[in-house]
């Protein structure tokens, strides 16, 4: 142990001459850190300020994987960027809180990174900034919404049943009810996405953490 530490130190010093010789700027905390056993408090320091500035930018990257459901069709009337543009604006329209139209809004998002369980991606993804109720209805809207079509398919329509009984049981039915089935409207006059994009910055907002409700 005692030696290794004597490796490294010495290893870090020969690093910083080399650099006093060549007058080559050191690098900034961190990328001087090439295996994680070479770690010190600064460069973590450093790592955790960039981590941070990442997760202030997670809500424009958020609405660009929205963007890529643009002409996913899929069979629909309507696109998979439109179906989550109507949803939400028929969440909005209906008097619903900020936090929940946002949850309309990127219920589907995970479609095109996740399509074998987009629904969790969904609640991953809003996982901070969101209720518990509104973390259910994300992790589970998908087998809800399945009373609409999972018959046609040869399934159990009834498959949502088994979480009768749950507080958010009749609040996600209700929410797939309203407004992610009768999304589907090529006629319907969506909001557009860049009226949601100030709602989308206060909800998804590294200040304003969820209190899980
Ligand atoms: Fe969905
Ligand atoms: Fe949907």
């Amino acid at each position: 142990m005692a030696l290794d530490l004597k490796r490294t130190l010495v290893s870090v010093v020969r690093r910083q001459l080399a650099r006093v010789a060549l007058k080559q700027p050191a690098p900034p905390p961190g990328r001087r850190m090439h295996a994680m056993t070479q770690g010190t408090r600064a460069d973590w320091a450093g790592i955790r300020r960039g981590d941070a500035a990442f997760a202030r930018d997670f809500a424009d990257r958020l609405l660009g994987q929205l963007r890529l459901l643009r002409d996913v069709r899929h069979g629909f009337a309507v696109d998979r960027l439109e179906h989550c543009l109507q949803t939400a604006s028929r969440a909005h329209r209906a008097g619903n809180d900020e936090e929940y139209v946002v949850c309309a809004l990127f219920h589907d998002v995970g479609a095109s990174l996740a399509p074998a369980d987009h629904a969790t991606f969904a609640a991953l993804a809003l996982k901070p900034y969101v209720s518990e109720r509104n973390l259910w209805l994300l992790q589970q809207h998908d087998i809800f919404q399945g009373y609409y079509y999972l018959h046609f398919l040869g399934h159990d329509r009834h498959a949502r049943d088994r979480f009768r009984g749950h507080p958010a049981f009749e609040y996600t039915a209700e929410f797939c009810e309203k407004f992610d089935q009768a999304a589907f409207d090529p006629t319907y006059e969506s909001m557009p996405l860049e009226a949601f994009v100030p709602m989308v910055r206060r909800v998804i907002n590294p200040g304003r953490r969820s209190g899980r409700k």
